[in-house]
C-alpha cells in the first residue's frame, strides 16, 4: 500500500448515502408515517402534538451520526441517544413501530446508495428496540 492510498479519507456513510438531502428526505418520511398510518398510533400518542422540533433535530443527529457533520453532537454535548430515551415509556411494541417505520421511510425515499441505507435502516432499529423496557 502505498502512503497516497493510506492517506486517502475514507467516505463516511453519511456522504454514501446523500448527504443532508437524504437525511432530510429519511426524516420527513418517517415523521409522515409516523403522523398518518395507523399501524403507528401508539406511537404517535407518546410524542407531543407538535413534531416540528424532532423534524429539525433528527436530520442532524443523523449526520453526524453517520459520519458526516457533528453539528447536534456540539450543540448537544456528551448527550447519549439512549440515555435522552430513558424518560419516555417506550415498550417492545412502540420501539417495534419506531424500527418499522423507520426501515420504510429508509426503503421509501431516493438515497445514493442503497446498500449503505439498508445498514442504516438495520443498526437504527436495534438501537430502538434497545431502548424498550417491560
Ligand atoms: C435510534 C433510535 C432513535 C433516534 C435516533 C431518536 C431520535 C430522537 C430525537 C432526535 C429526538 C428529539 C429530542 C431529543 O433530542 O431528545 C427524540 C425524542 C423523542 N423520541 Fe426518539 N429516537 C429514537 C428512538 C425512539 C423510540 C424507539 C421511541 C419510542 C418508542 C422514541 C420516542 C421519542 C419521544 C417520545 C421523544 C420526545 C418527543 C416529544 O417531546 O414530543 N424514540 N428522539
Amino acid at each position: 500500500m502505498t502512503a497516497e492510498t493510506a492517506e486517502a479519507p475514507a467516505t463516511s456513510p453519511f456522504e454514501r448515502v446523500g448527504g443532508h438531502v437524504a437525511m432530510r428526505r429519511i426524516t420527513d418520511r418517517f415523521y409522515d408515517l409516523m403522523d398518518q398510518d395507523p399501524a403507528y398510533a401508539d406511537l404517535r400518542a407518546i410524542h407531543g402534538a407538535d413534531l416540528s422540533d424532532m423534524r429539525a433535530q433528527l436530520p442532524s443527529f443523523l449526520a453526524g451520526w453517520a459520519g458526516g457533520p457533528r453539528d447536534w453532537f456540539e450543540a448537544n454535548p456528551g448527550k447519549c441517544m439512549m440515555s435522552a430515551h430513558g424518560g419516555s415509556p417506550i415498550t417492545p411494541e412502540t420501539a417495534g413501530q419506531w424500527a418499522d417505520a423507520m426501515t420504510r421511510a429508509i426503503a421509501d425515499v431516493e438515497v445514493a446508495d442503497r446498500e449503505i441505507a439498508a445498514a442504516m435502516a438495520d443498526v437504527l432499529s436495534r438501537m430502538a428496540r434497545g431502548m424498550a423496557r417491560g
